[in-house]
């Protein structure tokens, strides 16, 4: 069993420390897996990228040269059973990643992977027992948590400075044509396994309880009124969260100007994100304290705020960190799970049309799978 440790121990310079060890590692799917590359390719002190792999050969050796890769292949068993590789970073429709990340585990590789990492809850539980049990790690992508906005505000609230929370407004309006749906996989539920709630606005909403923390209830309303598909592109939700505040999550798909925005209202500021729709997560993000004395409070701690990369370069070297000194993951299986449990909970209330209570449990049929049941 793997013990880790506490990850607050580590010293803020780490990030500029030359590691002891360079992490050998593939990417396997060459869509969003570009972006993954290009932040290997940015920190070469700490990765080595071995190979690029795609069902479409030209597309995986295209960007091997691109990237710098060693090799490139069309074949993830072979490219599992074949290299000496540590890690292998899945970036491939939704579907395939419960079965790839059980298969890079049991191959002796440690595992991240895209959005969502599972189906179900019952899958999440099945990946975090078998991390429990193997030498390995696990980590899914949550790339916007990093963006140094989000990371200011939650300094501030470590600092003890927010106060109580009151209510916060999320919203997610993004743009997708028909375009965006021509490959295969997406737009259907067997494939995609979601619509806006669980592949757009899912990091919005991670955000949202990395500062919030527990949600208790969800009333969600959702309709597909862009693109012609069958999973939802527009939402409309409210959740009441542990500490009593409560939230308005709005989700479309059908935007014409995007935008993603946070507004967090607490007892002692409130505090906004940038509106840019892809990087709403880095700075600038504003907070205005409820008094003068505040305000000055928040200029102060902030002075000591230390910025750190962000994005996929930013995950993947809390990744690299947190493997070398055997501390926590920046992104754990834990925190997937509590993101596809919110997911789980709004797609029963908006097909049962009732308010639903989290948590989400083990004998709930809902816990074996979200899709509808003609699935
Ligand atoms: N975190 C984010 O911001 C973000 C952004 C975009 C997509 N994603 C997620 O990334 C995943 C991929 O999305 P995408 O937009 O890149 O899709 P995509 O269709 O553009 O790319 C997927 C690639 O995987 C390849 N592939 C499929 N099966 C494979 C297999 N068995 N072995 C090797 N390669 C295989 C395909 O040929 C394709 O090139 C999805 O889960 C999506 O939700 C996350």
């Amino acid at each position: 069993m793997t013990q880790h440790l506490d990850a607050h121990n580590v010293q803020k310079t780490w990030q500029l420390e030359k590691p002891q060890k360079r992490l050998k590692v593939a990417v396997i799917g060459c869509g969003v897996g570009r972006a993954h590359a290009l932040a290997y390719q940015a920190l070469p002190d700490h990765f080595e990228m071995v190979s690029i792999c795609d069902l479409d050969l030209q597309k995986a050796k295209k960007l091997a040269l691109e990237v710098g890769a060693l090799g490139f292949t069309a074949d993830y068993a072979g490219l599992l059973e074949g290299s000496d590789l540590d890690v292998v970073d899945i970036c491939t429709p939704p579907h395939l990643h419960v079965p790839m990340v059980i298969e890079a585990i049991q191959a002796g590789k440690h595992a991240i992977c895209e959005k969502p990492i599972a189906a179900c809850l019952k899958d999440v539980d099945t990946l975090i027992a078998l991390e429990k049990i193997s030498a390995k790690r696990i980590m899914p992508i949550f790339q916007y948590r990093f963006g140094n906005g989000l990371q200011k505000l939650e300094y501030l609230q470590k600092q003890g400075l927010l106060g109580t929370a009151h209510v916060a407004t999320v919203e997610t309006h993004w743009r997708r044509g028909a375009w965006y749906y021509e490959p295969e996989w997406r737009g259907k539920w067997a494939t995609e396994l979601g619509g806006g709630l669980l592949g757009h606005a899912i990091h919005a909403h991670d955000m949202l309880t990395k500062i919030l923390g527990k949600v208790k209830t969800v009333y969600a309303k959702v309709a597909t009124r862009v693109n012609p598909i069958e999973v939802e592109d527009c939402a409309a939700v409210t959740l009441e969260m542990h500490d009593g505040s409560v939230v308005s999550l709005s989700m479309t798909l059908g935007s014409s100007a995007e935008i993603s925005r946070h507004r967090f209202v607490f007892s002692n500021l409130t505090a906004e994100s940038n509106t840019r729709p892809y990087t709403s997560s880095a700075d600038p993000w504003v907070f205005t304290g409820d008094s003068p004395e505040i305000q000055k409070s928040i200029t102060v701690a902030l002075e000591d705020f230390v910025e750190q990369p962000d994005g996929y370069t930013g995950q993947f070297l809390r990744f690299h960190h947190a493997l070398l000194n055997n501390t926590s993951l920046p992104v754990t299986l834990q925190d997937a799970r509590d993101s596809l449990e919110l997911v789980t909970a709004m797609y029963r209330s908006a097909r049962t049309g009732t308010e639903v209570q989290l948590p989400i449990l083990t004998t709930d049929p809902d816990y074996n799978s979200w899709l509808p049941t003609s699935q």
